[in-house]
């Protein structure tokens, strides 16, 4: 398998040459070139790279589709610590903790702009499809994003609600990523809605775990553990929690998720109430079921058996992750 990771890291810190704190006004471009160079996983951009490569494209080709997407995830990034009041990404200060709020809302929109800009390379037919995707994209994001806040102060959120809600601000990305990847290889439609169909209940399994690690990662999860707690988010844990618990600890969980404040202890007793139930392990079952469900669509691929494992392969390797 090609090294995806570094081909795009390079070609990535080439743009940020171009738009990084050498320009000005510094307070515009010096966020965005610190987020950039934050590190992450990058597993979007090599999603791209690794569909475009696999569906028979040239990857080179592909390079400023997966920037796109990197820089639009990391414009994302910024945006939704301010949303989130979280100090800690990717295990240094978030943006609008590192400077202020307004730093992080203007910056966090020029970077989302320079995302677009890297299309501007594309044409014809191609680029219309790689922005129809693009936009769509980008605007169920923001829906997921909306879902997500107004749950913070709903108590009735269901499953399926939120099994919307991370469809919208997290799936739809992987998914994305993916078809770019396979748009710009011009491979067959079959291959462009199965790849889609793939990103998205990989991307279920994604947020899914992220969930997860919030509450029970590391230390090296490189985000504030508990943060969803002290946020009241209404995750997969919680649910379960509220919909399993007895009616003595369901009444405790909605109190605990009442207040708005940091404290240590309320994270220590909201996740026992998680544990007592077993939620835990319920929630590992499910990232697994979400990530079968995706090989399922790779099944579906007309390639070869060679080039479907390796995105199994990678698939599996996602479940493997502590950050
Ligand atoms: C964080 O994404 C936001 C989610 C959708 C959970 P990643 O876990 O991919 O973050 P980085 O880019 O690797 O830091
Ligand atoms: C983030 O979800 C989704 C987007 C940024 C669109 P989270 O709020 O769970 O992401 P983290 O945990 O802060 O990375
Ligand atoms: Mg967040
Ligand atoms: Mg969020
Ligand atoms: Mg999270």
């Amino acid at each position: 398998m090609q090294d995806y990771k570094s081909i795009f890291l390079e070609y990535l810190s080439d743009a940020i040459m171009d738009y990084g704190s050498s320009n000005e006004p510094e307070n515009l471009y010096h966020p965005i070139e610190y987020i950039l160079k934050l590190g992450g996983k990058r597993i979007r951009p090599i999603l791209t790279l690794m569909s475009c490569d696999l569906f028979g494209g040239d990857i080179h080709e592909a390079l400023p589709a997966a920037s796109t997407i990197e820089m639009f995830h990391n414009f994302t990034l910024i945006h939704d610590d301010i949303m989130d009041n979280a100090d800690l990404r990717r295990g240094s200060q978030t943006v609008h903790s590192k400077w202020n709020e307004n730093i992080g809302i203007l910056s966090g929109d020029a970077l989302m702009i320079l995302s677009y800009k890297m299309l501007e390379i594309y044409d014809g037919e191609m680029l219309k499809k790689i922005f129809s995707i693009f936009n769509q994209t980008a605007l169920q994001i923001c829906e997921g994003q909306q879902y997500d806040i107004d749950f913070e102060t709903r108590i009735d959120v269901t499953l399926e609600e939120y099994l919307k809600m991370i469809g919208y601000k997290t799936a739809v990305l992987l998914a994305c990523s993916l078809q770019m990847g396979a748009i710009i290889s011009k491979t067959n439609q079959i291959n462009l809605d199965q790849i889609y169909n793939f990103g998205f209940n990989l991307g279920i399994a994604f947020q899914l775990q992220d969930d997860y690690l919030d509450a029970f990662g590391s230390e090296n999860f490189g985000k504030k553990l508990g943060g969803d707690i002290l946020e009241n988010k209404k995750t997969f844990l919680y649910i379960k929690t509220i919909n399993l618990a007895s009616s003595i600890d369901r009444k405790e969980l909605l109190k605990l998720y009442q207040e708005k404040k940091i404290s240590e202890d309320k994270i220590v007793k909201v996740t026992s109430l998680f544990i007592k139930y077993d939620i835990p392990d319920l929630l590992l079952h499910e990232i697994e079921k979400y990530t079968l469900k995706a090989f399922e669509n790779i099944d579906k691929l007309s390639i070869s058996k060679s080039k479907k494992d390796q995105f199994i392969q990678f698939g599996k390797s996602l479940m493997l992750r502590k950050k």
